[in-house]
């Protein structure tokens, strides 16, 4: 390391401030948080990002996907690749204040810290804000998808369930152009390398005294959109045996589903997590059942069994319909970005361990074409994706640390 950055420190109660600031916007009754991608408390957060990193001196633009990028520009290197941090601001409906948050706000800290030494890394660093990686609309991770030109042919015109708007509807509302999203894409021969910050989600961590997380490879995701079509009637007057009641006719998938799973690998998991009934009223036998089977397993075979399982199911309940929201394999960390990870902790004198990520995330979307790295610091119990998640102020601190020094570390070295 070169000695001007040497012994920097991120500024831990600060960065704690930030996610108790953002942690508001769009806080719960339960005092959880719901930034939906595109709602208002989503765009709320995306300004409060963009005036703070102003304030900073970063400097700020908002790509065609909504990304908001925080820039640093170096002073030594022009033309060079750039070096990117971030993560999303968009949450799951009453989610907790880390998830997404933690990534984009230690990047930022990271960015401040070298600017109020004067200093700026051989490269140019970049704060990213992906926008809608938690797939309200549809697939999720549209923005770090955009970014390297990954959007299927019109997904962002497809809503995964009845009574969503698409992101493309979500983006005319806002005033923006949805077919100008192609052009946030941008050229990865340009990009150093990735990074991002994460609460782990599980409890590996916590259970194992562990304060950091290099991550090896991150899981692959499947998820399918399954109508179950019967007839909506009476539900007082129709008798029993004569009813096509879609919800029960879909109903002994939900128990094959985790049978086949179980049956493929202890290590895959399959998910339903999201059901509508139509018509939807208590008093009227549901004519559809429309839910979402998500797959996720670090081995592409295991999703390729249970979809051709699902498929032959579907293929034998008439009626019934099976579509393709989202086929993302899994991907590998490039060992010496682990190694980097590792040593950038030890640096520091913390416990770390070498771990896959069984969440999804937009570093993901660039592992095929860039280095790109996460660091997982520890949830307590394991909770995410709920009001309880929690990562306590010192393990932030040392999330952003080591977050630190590996951006000097990759911005110093090829
Ligand atoms: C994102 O949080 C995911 O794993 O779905
Ligand atoms: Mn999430
Ligand atoms: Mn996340």
């Amino acid at each position: 390391m070169q000695p001007e950055f040497a012994g920097l420190k991120v500024n831990g109660p600060r960065l704690w401030q930030d996610l108790m600031e953002m942690g508001a916007i769009g806080i719960t009754q339960d005092q959880g948080v719901t930034r939906l991608a595109l709602s208002e408390t989503h765009m709320a957060a995306k300004n409060w990002l963009i005036s703070r990193a102003r304030e900073a001196g970063l400097e700020v633009e908002i790509d065609p996907a909504l990304n908001v990028i925080c820039r640093l520009r170096s002073v030594r290197s022009s033309g060079g690749k750039t070096l990117i941090a971030g993560s999303h601001l968009d949450t799951v409906p009453n989610s907790g204040r880390f998830d997404g948050a933690l990534g984009v706000l230690a990047a930022l800290e990271c960015a401040r810290v070298l600017l109020e030494h004067g200093l700026t890394l051989p490269c140019d660093l970049e704060v990213i804000d992906f926008t809608d990686e938690e797939g309200y609309h549809n697939a999720g991770t549209i923005g770090s998808r955009a970014m390297l030109g990954l959007l299927k042919q019109g997904e962002i015109h497809e809503a995964k369930m009845k009574g969503i708007p698409t992101f493309a509807q979500d983006m005319e509302r806002l005033g923006y152009d949805p077919n100008k999203i192609v052009a946030a894409k941008r050229d990865p021969s340009h990009m150093k390398a990735y990074l991002e910050l994460h609460i782990e989600q599980g409890d590996q961590l916590e259970s194992s005294e562990t304060a950091i997380g290099a991550v090896t490879g991150i899981v692959g995701i499947y998820r399918y959109d399954i109508r179950v079509v019967g007839e909506a009637n009476h539900a007082g007057t129709m008798l029993m045996q004569r009813r096509k009641d879609a919800l029960v006719m879909a109903a002994p998938l939900f128990q094959l589903l985790p049978q086949w799973v179980r049956a493929r690998s202890s290590k895959m998991v399959g998910t339903i997590g999201q059901l509508t009934l139509e018509p939807g009223a208590m008093n009227i036998i549901p004519g559809e059942c429309r839910f979402i089977v998500e797959l996720r397993s670090m081995e592409s075979q295991d999703m390729i069994a249970i979809r051709e399982l699902l498929k032959e199911w579907v293929a034998s309940h008439p009626g019934s319909s099976i579509r393709t929201i989202l086929e993302k394999d899994s991907v590998q960390v490039a060992a010496p970005l682990v190694d980097a990870v590792v040593r950038a902790a030890e640096t520091e004198g913390l416990q770390v361990v070498r771990m896959a990520s069984g969440a999804g995330h937009d570093a993901q979307s660039f592992a095929k074409y860039v280095p790109a790295g996460m660091i997982f610091v520890p949830s307590k119990s394991g909770k995410s994706h709920c009001p309880e998640e929690w990562t306590s102020p010192e393990n932030v601190t040392k999330g952003c640390q080591v977050l630190l020094n590996t951006i000097i570390h990759l911005a110093q070295n090829d």
